[in-house]
């Protein structure tokens, strides 16, 4: 590995990424990610990530917005590697000198193209680094540049051809984890030989009880949320997902809500959230469109009368 680019990013990106020892035991690693990052996910999810990993394949995390794919992606690289993981936003236009590296103007024309007026950018400051990669929403990048990183994880090595250098992965520390949301209209498809180069992971909204549990886990502990008013709030938005609103509500909406409905509960000075804070905090979080404001507003009178009568 070459010393003088190992410096620069060490002293760029070195001394502020967040660092634990690594866990590699997909049960362990399960039981922390409840306890520290506060993420409910399944083993099996876990041991399909670590596998793939161990062949030093990528990941790929498909399902709706809102489903812990971006959060859950970025704790399991960091829990693999001991290290945090870089992300990078995808966007249109994407291209090598804006993940690899490219150089400083200034400094180029007095020094030329050479390593010191290079600026090592997030792919190559991870596998410097040994960590993660967490390539978002990849529908939005251009083919071009999906080719260009399986390349890189294929062979686990970057070149450089200005500077005529190739740069190797030291360790199984860097890892990518690709997301996409299949469903998000005017994205690009994803090509067969991408898909058949990564590990594809399936995100699905939880089963109920598995959101109540969320949703304790993430609001606040005052004022209390109490388990009618959690149940209530899950069976709104399990009806609205199914139901042709425009915008399908996420795990992430839930817990939002949940916050939300304490807050306003909180400013009116309860000790309890009822049903009539969550609804009075409903429609900022789940009318994201004009055109769904109807539909939200049935089901949350519907649902609220159920559970005033049951
Ligand atoms: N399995 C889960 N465990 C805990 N929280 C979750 C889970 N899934 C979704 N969430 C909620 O959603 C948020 C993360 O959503 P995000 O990772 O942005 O979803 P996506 O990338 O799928 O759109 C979390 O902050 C949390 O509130
Ligand atoms: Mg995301």
């Amino acid at each position: 590995m070459d010393e003088y680019m190992e410096r620069k990013v060490e002293e760029i990106y070195g001394k502020t990424i967040r660092r634990r020892a690594p866990v590699r035991n997909p049960r362990v690693a399960k039981r922390i990610l409840e306890d520290e990052y506060k993420l409910v996910v399944d083993e099996k999810t876990i041991t399909l990530v670590y596998a793939a990993f161990y062949n030093g394949r990528p990941v790929l995390f498909e399902g709706p917005p809102g489903t812990g794919k971006t959060e859950i992606g970025q704790a399991l690289l960091e829990l693999w590697s001991g290290k945090e993981p870089f992300i990078l936003p995808c966007s249109e236009n994407y291209d090598e000198y804006r993940v690899i590296g490219d150089f400083h103007p200034l400094i180029a024309m007095k020094k030329g193209f050479t390593e010191e007026s290079f600026i090592p950018r997030p792919i190559l400051s991870a596998l410097i680094l040994d960590t993660g990669v967490l390539i978002d929403e990849i529908r939005r990048s251009s083919e071009e540049f999906q080719n260009m990183v399986l390349d890189i994880i294929d062979k686990r090595r970057i070149i450089v051809p200005e500077l005529k250098k190739l740069f190797k992965a030291k360790g199984l520390g860097f890892q990518v984890i690709f997301t996409s949301n299949p469903e998000d209209i005017g994205q690009n498809e994803l090509s067969d030989a991408f898909l058949r180069r990564v590990v594809r992971i399936e995100f699905s909204y939880p089963r109920r009880e598995l959101e109540e549990r969320i949703v304790n886990m993430r609001t606040l502990d005052k004022p209390s949320l109490p388990a009618g008013t959690v149940n209530y709030m899950v069976r709104v938005i399990d009806i609205l997902r199914q139901s042709n609103i425009l915008y399908k509500p996420g795990t992430s909406d839930l817990v939002e809500w949940g916050r939300l409905a304490q807050l306003v509960a909180k400013i009116l000075g309860k000790e309890k959230v009822e049903i009539d804070d969550a609804v009075e905090a409903a429609y900022a979080v789940l009318v994201k469109r004009p055109e769904d404001a109807d539909t939200v507003e049935s089901v949350l009178s519907r649902e609220r009368d159920e559970s005033l009568a049951g």
